[in-house]
């Protein structure tokens, strides 16, 4: 079975859409191929695209620090964004961008298999839950996958623009630990809302 680095490596050179053109490097994830929780961003950034690493710019150092606050570590977990380039002046990420990346996506959840998604921010909430919803109504509630849970958080970088946005990340991470410490059995088949936990 292929593992995560041949993966990487059948596609750091893919060109399915322009952005190949613009970026450094792909960027493809980071953390732990056996993670049980998963969190998915938007797209890279300036030192992502320079790095190679997902988050690891001031938004990175905040998930960094939320992740600590929760007794975790980026290797510890698993980091990927929606799409593996960055967009020229990060920009949001076009339609036809995302569903060039999706396979790649989904590719590395059937993987990693994690029970636990976290979304941060609205594009990756709606890619994941296939719906044109918003991060402030659906931010810290669980809801049914096929194999995982989806559990949206705020994206760290509106964290660091709002202290709202901040408190309620934090408050999410809160309610992250405790549904890791309950242990999580696999949601049912349907994909539906599971609501508030
Ligand atoms: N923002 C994202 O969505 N992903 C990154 O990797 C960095 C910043």
């Amino acid at each position: 079975m292929e593992t995560l680095r041949e993966f990487y490596e059948r596609i750091k050179d893919c060109r399915k859409c322009p952005l190949a053109k613009g970026r450094t490097q792909v960027v493809f994830g980071v953390g732990s191929e056996n993670a049980d929780l998963m969190f998915i961003g938007e797209a890279p950034g300036y030192y992502e695209d320079q790095q190679g690493e997902p988050f690891v710019g001031a938004a990175g150092q905040l998930l960094d620090k939320l992740l600590a606050s929760i007794g975790l570590t980026r290797n510890e977990v698993y980091i990927a964004n929606i799409i593996k380039c960055r967009p020229p002046q990060n920009r949001d990420p076009l339609p036809e961008e995302v569903e060039a990346c999706k396979p790649y996506l989904y590719k590395q959840i059937e993987m990693i298999a994690p029970k636990i998604i976290c979304t941060l921010g609205n594009h990756a909430t709606r890619v994941l839950l296939n719906k044109n919803v918003s991060i402030s109504r659906v931010h810290g509630r669980k809801f049914g996958g096929n194999n995982y849970y989806i559990f949206p958080i705020y994206h760290p970088a509106a964290a660091l623009h709002m202290r709202t946005n901040l408190s309620a990340l934090e408050e999410d991470f809160l309610k992250l630990k405790e549904f890791l410490a309950r242990g999580v059995e696999p949601p049912p088949k349907e994909p539906e809302q599971m609501g508030l936990f």
